[in-house]
């Protein structure tokens, strides 16, 4: 007769071999997880992020409408709900982005952008209305029309960001390693590349140009 622990034991070595080395404990079990398109809620609900006008010091050209703005409505610019799958290495947290439709002074609405201080990937699902995803590796600078479907692939060391170019609501999932994290200083510092503005045909980029005072 067998104990438990030798039972274990006996399918550990097989396990672990195969499929889970070293993995320890998951601290949280398998789950499904709803997503409502018309209102773009997940379920269960994880942490939610709001970042409106006045969170955005120094992200558009004109800084001078930004704070304006800032300092009137004060408008939410995107918003980012998450599952409760926790941010912590080998588990692969998501989250649903939402941003606004608008401009500022012809610059669309975008995220801040950022880069992983631990160099992992990402990637992004388009699941509604238009947009691009805009990534710098600190020389090159590449944009992805975005749009429900669309896989937007996020390479190790890119940092990115993400533009509202149409009229409604632009909404994609974004799946990343848990261990990534998220470093916003360094395109403070150095910027994404190029700029989306507003065009007749859509949008237009141009070559990056810092904050105005
Ligand atoms: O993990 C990601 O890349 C996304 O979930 C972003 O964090 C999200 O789109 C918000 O952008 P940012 O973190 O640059 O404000
Ligand atoms: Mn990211």
């Amino acid at each position: 007769m067998t104990n438990r622990t030798q039972e274990y034991g006996k399918h550990k070595t097989i396990t672990r071999s195969r499929s889970m080395p070293n993995f320890e404990t998951p601290p949280i079990e398998p789950m499904q997880i709803r997503f409502n398109f018309c209102t773009s809620a997940v379920q269960p609900e994880g942490p939610v992020l709001t970042r409106r006008m006045s969170a955005l010091n120094g992200l558009f050209a004109r800084e001078d409408l930004r704070a304006t703005e800032a300092s009137g409505a004060d408008p939410t610019v995107y918003s980012v709900v998450s599952s409760p799958v926790p941010e912590i290495a080998r588990e692969l947290p998501q989250s649903i982005t939402t941003i606004r439709p608008g401009t500022v002074g012809g610059e669309f609405y975008m995220t801040k952008g950022h880069q992983h201080p631990d160099p992992q990937g990402e990637i992004y699902l388009g699941l509604g209305g238009v947009g691009g995803l805009l990534m710098f590796d600190g020389q090159r600078s590449v944009w992805i029309d975005m749009a429900e479907g669309v896989i937007g692939y996020i390479p190790p060391g890119w940092a990115h960001r993400s533009v509202n170019t149409g009229a409604e609501d632009y909404r994609f999932l974004a799946v990343y390693p848990g261990s990534a994290g998220h470093d916003y200083s360094w395109v403070l510092e150095h910027g994404m590349g190029q700029r989306a503005f507003s065009a007749s045909t859509g949008h237009v980029l141009t070559p990056y140009s810092a904050t105005s005072a």
